[in-house]
């Protein structure tokens, strides 16, 4: 039986091959892109540019010999990466178990192409097992999880989190997330909302699912 870490290795190792010549690269978080990281020296002459979701990522980026370019240096990336902590067969995510949700998001509207990394055990039916990450400005972290309340999910305060934006996040429980693209535009409206979790109006365009035997390439 392959562990969680070689199937995140399986998936790291079938990404670099979707990064062609002159890639203006954008890098997600987490754990599994680490590994995908890591695999970057070997193919670093392909890499025109590269721009970070987050602090995490550009230090382990400037470890491994990269500069990392400010976004509007760069304009529109040709690639951007990332992993996931839910993904449907539609590609719709749940994304900031990390706390990055924010900068993840930017990258991925800003890239033509968005390929999701992930194991199996984030492959879901429907969204929302996984409590939705919401980051939030922080004086309206009362008020957002009143509204929350309305949609019958449950929100729980990150404690002891600050965002890489200075913001605070709220992990909204029990959420049955029917409809993720009306979902995701609703709860952007609720002022005091940074960033919702939910990646479907920027869906992933290729879903890299790594399970026991080999990596499933999913399309829409
Ligand atoms: C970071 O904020 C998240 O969106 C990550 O992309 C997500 O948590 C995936 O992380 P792992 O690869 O560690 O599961």
């Amino acid at each position: 039986m392959m562990n969680q870490n070689e199937k995140k290795l399986n998936v790291a190792k079938a990404a670099v091959k979707h990064i062609h010549n002159d890639c203006l690269l954008g890098m997600g978080t987490g754990s599994t892109v680490n590994f995908l990281i890591d695999l970057l020296p070997e193919i670093k002459n392909k890499i025109s540019a590269v721009a970070s979701s987050s602090v995490q990522t550009e230090n382990l980026l400037k470890m491994n010999g990269f500069e990392v370019q400010a976004l509007n240096q760069l304009g529109m990336l040709d690639l951007y990466i990332d992993g996931a902590d839910e993904a449907t067969k539609n590609l719709h995510l749940i994304k900031g178990g990390g706390g990055a949700l924010t900068r993840e998001k930017i990258l991925a509207e800003n890239s033509k192409k968005f390929i999701c990394i992930a194991d199996e055990t984030k492959l879901v039916k429907r969204l929302g097992i996984f409590p939705l990450p919401i980051e939030v400005i922080p004086m309206a972290r009362s008020f957002v999880s009143r509204e929350i309340i309305k949609y019958h999910g449950k929100p729980v305060y990150r404690e002891n989190f600050v965002t890489d934006n200075g913001n605070e996040i709220i992990d909204i429980h029990n959420l049955d997330i029917v409809d993720p693209i009306q979902l995701e535009n609703e709860l952007n409206q609720i002022p005091g909302v940074v960033t919702v979790g939910i990646f479907a109006r920027r869906k992933a365009d290729v879903l890299l699912i790594a399970g026991e035997h080999g990596v499933d390439e999913i399309y829409p």
